[in-house]
């Protein structure tokens, strides 16, 4: 069975048990301050489980993008290595949230496998959770005895909470799980050891397939379980695993998922896949590295130096470096690899299809930049290797290597090795766990648990139609980081305060207690669904109606901001063309933001053209249509403009100015004349591909051509007043160039007259023709004129001096190369001596050098030591 046919069977076998289907979410998460990465099915479900969102099918199933590199669930190191684990893969599930429970879970899991894809039940095993002591938890007897109706009890295991209770991180919706494994080793192997002593051994024919949550509980930051308010399923199976059972190959890198890509890197490279384990263990973590590097970047996630960008950045420089060390590639590949994923992966994700352009670009250039810097680092690990006496190399030295130019230790030691030399390991480590130290002291934050005062409140958003409301608080909880201290986090009944997202920055206002105290709200910001207000004290009477009041200017000038950040975007599309889209946005009150994929530099006269075009629709006044709870679809049909990497519920919020529609969660002026002006400030490259326009609006576009006006003004002032500033500046720049000319002619001339009279000045001692002198000539002139004259007499010794200002000085020594040769005068050092006199210091050659300073009172002093030296 193809793979492709794997996932639609998984698909439509849930439909048909009543679940809504619904597309994988990005795999890169925004505004989830606990994930950076959907780290599995589950976590764009996340606010259903805690209860702050209700789905409108309470079950739902699909095939979602996860990438397990970071956090509690990190694979990075296994990959490549086994042929089971990946740094990004796909996970399909199907999920009840408090509808079925695990007697519905266990059977239709059952169902599927051993009916639909008709697995042999010979082969499979099931686990259920043993119970923990700790956590106060029993075995769960229920799971068992629903198993025991489908397969033997012989094939049921107890398994303890590492493997039997899925938590998604640290904190969060947890519970009990029974995971299905299967043995797929030959019959032989299976008569040599029982496969139940294999199951969760790490074993690569023994693997899990499946698991089976049954989510009941929420781990609280004191790490104490709470019950959830209802009960629910997340089943989790590894698509490329259950492919590579149902093909009938040993590894999921023999599977369709994965043998396109591998056959394209055998043909790029020239290297075979299955001769060498060195080699293969490349071509897997390639062939694994790409597929998530060109889904993040998909997803609107580039390569970057920090945060989620730059995790993407650390897994394409791994699939780089063992293309380079293993697969000897010098120079970019990877990127021809997207192609080829664009074509196997895209019915079934078309954002890798649509995207294919910008996915080749930005890996190119990621490879060529990191390629460059390998050859700098080898160049620099030369350097250390010749510096060092033993034969084991500094390990600070490999760190710094590490931390500079993002060499991993072991290509160091590859490298090192060649040239017959170790590392110094416990020293490399010791600057890495310094490192570590640093990093985590710097971000350590401390979250409390929620303090819920009001349970069953709705916390609604009303800021879309008022700016001040009374609002109860509902819950509280204080963080406390090293940045900014001690903070308290806000959830009211209801807020006008808009939460961060979309780009627009979140609100900023006060709240204001019945006896007239302030609280001020420094930020305001969304988490699984729920608004949440910073503050840094709390009221003193937590039970109280407060009144919530957000900044209104801060508000206003941030909608101008949004507002015309969409009059941008349809310019950009109506002018550069419809390849155009969003890749990153931020909306400020002082100024937008905007990135967008496009292939070369915006010029100046599309500039004018697109600033034009958006202050066109201003002109119109075009009045805010909005349209909240519409089914996405229709928006979609009016022609509404969706992001990829944005995660859109079912209904939909629809922004429209004229022939501009969006989908939006943002805050708008109520008309386009409300911007009053847009303004472009400046536009440039981000990435490959990637080009950023930076613009302002509104009181700041006034302040703009206020500060414009008053240079303009300060510069015609010194001009004196002239009608026409241009061909006045013009005027003076031809002026100077003529001037400059003439100078140089006159400086000649000087010098030419000059070289009588200095002649004329030249005294012989010692057999030598010697003159120390002031002259008044720029330094050029003073090097022609020294060596014009030592061109026409033999045995030659100058000095010159010169004193350009009040605050410096300088020397020239010219003496024949005759001289210096044979008697050893040396005018570096007449002028490395002399110039401590002046101040300063130079060199230069044996028969020429200058030193520069800053005391022309030394001058006298220089000139008449400069005889003690042919004396
Ligand atoms: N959340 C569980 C897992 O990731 C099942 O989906 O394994």
């Amino acid at each position: 069975m193809k793979s492709q046919d794997i996932r639609t069977k998984f698909l439509d076998f849930f439909k048909s048990k009543q679940h809504d289907i619904v597309p994988s979410a990005p795999m890169v998460l925004k505004n989830d301050p606990t994930l950076m990465f959907t780290n599995s099915g589950m976590a764009p479900f996340k606010e259903y489980f805690l209860g702050n969102a209700t789905p409108k099918n309470n079950r739902i199933a699909d095939s979602q993008k996860c990438l397990r590199v970071s956090g509690k669930h990190n694979d990075l190191e296994e990959v490549g290595y086994d042929t089971y684990h990946h740094t990004m893969f796909e996970m399909l599930g199907n999920w009840s949230f408090g509808d079925y429970f695990k007697k519905e879970a266990i059977a239709w899991a059952w169902e599927l496998l051993t009916e639909v894809y008709k697995i042999d039940k010979d082969i499979l095993y099931v686990t259920v959770f043993e119970g923990d002591e700790k956590d106060g938890t029993k075995m769960d007897q229920e799971a068992y005895d629903i198993w025991k109706q489908y397969i033997s009890e012989d094939r049921i295991l107890m398994g303890n909470k590492k493997d039997n209770f899925w938590e998604m991180g640290e904190q969060g919706p947890c519970g009990p799980c029974s995971e299905i494994h299967v043995d797929i080793r030959s019959a032989e192997e299976k008569a040599k050891i029982d496969g139940k002593s294999l199951v969760n051994e790490d074993h690569p024919q023994v693997v899990e397939i499946w698991n089976l949550v049954f989510m009941q509980y929420n781990r609280k930051a004191d790490g104490s379980l709470a019950g959830l308010p209802a009960k629910h399923i997340d089943t989790g199976m590894g698509f490329e695993r259950l492919c590579m059972v149902l093909q009938g190959v040993q590894s999921n890198y023999d599977t369709d998922v994965f043998t396109p890509l591998i056959r394209e890197i055998e043909t790029i490279t020239g290297v075979g896949y299955g001769k060498d384990e060195k080699v293969d263990i490349a071509i897997r973590v390639i062939a694994d590295h790409v597929r998530a590097v060109a889904f993040a970047i998909a997803d609107g996630q580039l390569p970057s130096n920090n945060g989620a960008g730059y995790v993407i950045r650390r897994i394409l420089r791994r699939a780089i470096r063992y293309g380079f060390t293993f697969l000897n590639k010098k120079e970019p590949f990877i990127y021809k690899l997207a192609e080829t994923l664009a074509h196997q992966m895209g019915n079934a994700f078309p954002e890798i299809r649509k995207q294919d352009n910008l996915v080749h670009n930005v890996i190119k250039e990621e490879e060529a930049s990191f390629l460059r810097t390998l050859d700098q680092g080898l160049l620099l690990l030369d350097k250390v290797i010749e510096e060092t006496s033993g034969k084991t190399v500094s390990g600070a030295k490999a760190f710094e290597l590490y931390d500079t130019y993002g060499f991993p230790l072991d290509l160091t030691q590859l490298i090192a090795r060649e040239k017959g030399y170790d590392i110094n390991e416990e020293e490399f480590n010791m600057g890495m766990k310094a490192q570590k130290d640093r990093s985590r002291a710097a971000s350590a934050s401390e979250t409390s648990d929620w303090v819920i005062l009001l349970d069953d409140e709705v916390e609604e958003f009303v800021g879309y139609d008022t700016l001040s409301v009374d609002v109860r608080l509902t819950r509280y909880r204080k963080v406390t980081t090293k940045k900014d201290g001690d903070q308290y986090q806000l959830v009211f009944n209801m807020t006008p305060f808009y939460p961060e997202g979309g780009g627009q920055v979140g609100d900023r206002g006060y709240i204001e207690t019945p006896n007239g105290d302030v609280i001020y709200v420094i930020d305001t910001k969304k988490e699984n669904n729920v608004i949440i207000h910073f503050t840094k004290n709390l009221p003193k009477n937590l039970n109280d109606t407060f009144k919530a009041v957000v900044n209104d200017e801060h508000r206003r000038l941030s909608a101008s901001n949004h507002s015309a950040t969409h009059l941008l975007h349809q310019a950009l599309r109506t002018i550069l063309g419809d390849h155009v889209e969003q890749k990153g946005s931020l909306v400020s009150p002082d100024y937008l933001r905007f990135d967008f994929s496009h292939f070369s530099k915006v010029d100046k006269d599309q500039l004018q053209e697109i600033e034009e075009f958006v202050n066109a629709r201003i002109r119109e006044n075009l009045p805010l249509e909005e349209k909240r709870n519409i089914p996405m679809q229709q928006a979609i049909d009016e022609g509404a403009i969706a992001l990829f990497g944005e995660k859109y519920e079912d209904s939909v919020r629809a922004i429209r100015f004229g022939q501009s529609m969006e989908l939006c969660g943002g805050t708008h002026v109520p008309q386009t004349g409300d911007i009053w002006y847009f303004k472009i400030k400046s536009e440039g490259a981000v990435a490959a591909g990637i080009r950023r326009i930076e613009a302002i609006t509104n009181v700041a576009v006034g302040e703009y051509f206020e500060d414009v006006e008053r240079n303009y003004d300060a510069v015609k002032q010194l001009l004196k007043n002239p009608k026409d500033i241009a061909k006045s500046v013009s005027g003076l720049q031809d002026e100077n160039a003529a001037l400059k000319k003439q100078i140089e002619q006159l400086l000649k001339d000087k010098a030419k007259n000059m070289k009588g009279d200095l002649k004329n000045q030249l005294q012989e001692v010692n057999g030598v023709q010697f003159l120390a002198t002031k002259v008044d000539l720029d330094p050029n002139s003073i090097k022609d004129l020294m060596f014009e004259l030592g061109g026409e007499i033999n045995n030659l010794f100058l000095l010159f001096a010169t004193a350009p200002s009040t605050d410096k000085a300088m020397l020239t020594c010219y003496i024949s190369k005759d001289l210096a040769n044979e008697k050893g005068y040396d005018a570096g050092k007449v002028v490395r001596e002399l110039g401590k006199l002046i101040h300063g210091g130079g060199g230069g050659q044996n028969f020429f050098a200058t030193a520069g300073g800053k005391n022309p009172g030394g001058i006298p002093k220089a000139l008449e030591r400069a005889k003690d030296y042919i004396a």
